[in-house]
């Protein structure tokens, strides 16, 4: 199914203004976003921060992993790990997507090998009162840490990011993570009223949580509506779009690249580019070109390795990154950003990313 068959051209996006966004904004990256020329493709990894990486392990331990996003030190040292590493072509912002939760009251924790548990699920008209919305003194924690990291990183770019709607509703309503989602589900369909001020209220939290990060000095936004697959498109259409649409042009006009990605959205793609990123995100399962056709003219591509080709030898790594490069390169050679169609895994490799990273920079020099 695709909503728009025409091919797409190296359309400049004018939602991208050149703001004066500080040292990074002639980086491969940001102009990939912008769908103009670049050196060589800009790659970065999803989950990049994390328990691949043995400093990473050093420096969290004994702290939990919320206690470890409200230490701007301790943000600053993680994030930047993967970009000495990897020479990775952006940073991302070490914090989660419960972040913005926890600093409006709610109970939240993440459980290792689990992910976030919520102790009080949001269920009833009289739960949603305990969402209150967030105001930037919520998160000075926050403020601090980019700060510390744009000037920490000139020219390299730091992604700011926060969990859509949807993703977040279902930890909400679920109490934690969930294969089916029926719980999130019964609400969307038996109890539209109640889910749309759900919703609202959390594209209100998500709003909030990335014009901090914008205000302090991140280059691009991520939205991560990952498990937003879950849903046929009518559905994503009426009771989800609306909410993610109302986060993209709440944030529009402040200078940014706006990056949408979510796994499992083959049948949602082209929805999700009418949505209002600048850039879509795509898992491994639909290939660019297609991709290209769903989302539409204007947008920027970021994908789409599936990661768990990085556990197969390296001549195969390479093999399956060129595939990439290549369908990239056949939508006009511009607008594309590396990645892996969803996060590293913890039992990943680290040399494994860091050799993809040179790859993919040699393969794509102009
Ligand atoms: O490197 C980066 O990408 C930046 C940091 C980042 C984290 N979480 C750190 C983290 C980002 C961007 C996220 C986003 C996030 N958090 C998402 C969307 C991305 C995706 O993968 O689809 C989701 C769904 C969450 C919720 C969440 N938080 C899960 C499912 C988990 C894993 C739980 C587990 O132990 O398996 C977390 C915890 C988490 N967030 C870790 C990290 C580094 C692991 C914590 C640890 O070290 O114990």
């Amino acid at each position: 199914m695709s909503e728009t068959t025409a091919a797409q051209p190296a359309v400049p996006n004018p939602a991208v203004q050149p703001a004066a966004r500080g040292r990074a904004y002639d980086s491969a990256f940001l102009r990939a976003c912008r769908h103009e020329p670049v050196p060589h493709t800009p790659v970065w990894f999803m989950r990049q921060a994390g328990r691949s990486l043995p400093e990473y392990l050093k420096v969290r331990e004994g702290i939990p992993m919320l206690e470890s996003c409200m230490r701007p030190e301790l943000v600053k040292e993680i994030t930047l790990q993967p970009v000495r590493r990897h020479k990775v072509d952006a940073a991302i912002f070490f914090s989660d997507i419960v972040v913005p939760l926890k600093a409006v009251g709610i109970d939240v924790d993440i459980k290792p090998g689990v992910g976030p548990v919520i102790a009080d699920p949001i269920r009833t008209k009289a739960d949603l009162q305990r969402l209150r919305p967030l105001e930037p003194d919520d998160v000075p924690y926050i403020t601090e840490a980019v700060g510390l990291l744009v000037d920490e990183l000139g020219q390299t770019p730091l992604i700011g990011f926060a969990g859509a709607p949807y993703t977040l509703a279902s930890y909400l309503v679920e109490g934690g993570p969930s294969k089916n989602h029926e719980r999130t589900k019964a609400m969307m369909y038996g109890e539209p009223e109640l889910w749309a001020e759900l919703v609202d209220r959390l594209a209100q939290i998500t709003s909030a949580f990335l014009k901090v990060q914008i205000a302090a000095g991140v280059s691009a936004v991520q939205l991560f509506d990952s498990w937003v697959g879950s849903l046929a498109p009518d559905d994503y259409r009426r009771s989800v779009m609306p909410a993610s649409t109302k986060v993209f042009d709440s944030v529009a006009d402040l200078g940014v690249p706006r990056i949408h990605f979510g796994v499992g959205t083959g049948e949602l793609l082209g929805l999700m580019g009418q949505a209002g990123a600048d850039v879509v995100g795509v898992d491994w399962r639909v290939p660019l070109g297609e991709a290209a056709r769903r989302v539409g003219l204007g947008k920027a591509l970021q994908g789409n390795l599936d990661p768990a080709v990085l556990f197969a030898p390296t001549h195969v790594v390479e093999t399956k990154a060129r595939e990439v490069l290549h369908a990239a390169s056949a939508l006009g050679g511009t607008g594309h950003i590396f990645n892996l169609g969803h996060g590293v895994l913890p039992s990943m490799d680290p040399d494994a990313l860091s050799r993809l990273v040179a790859f993919v920079h040699e393969a794509s020099a102009r």
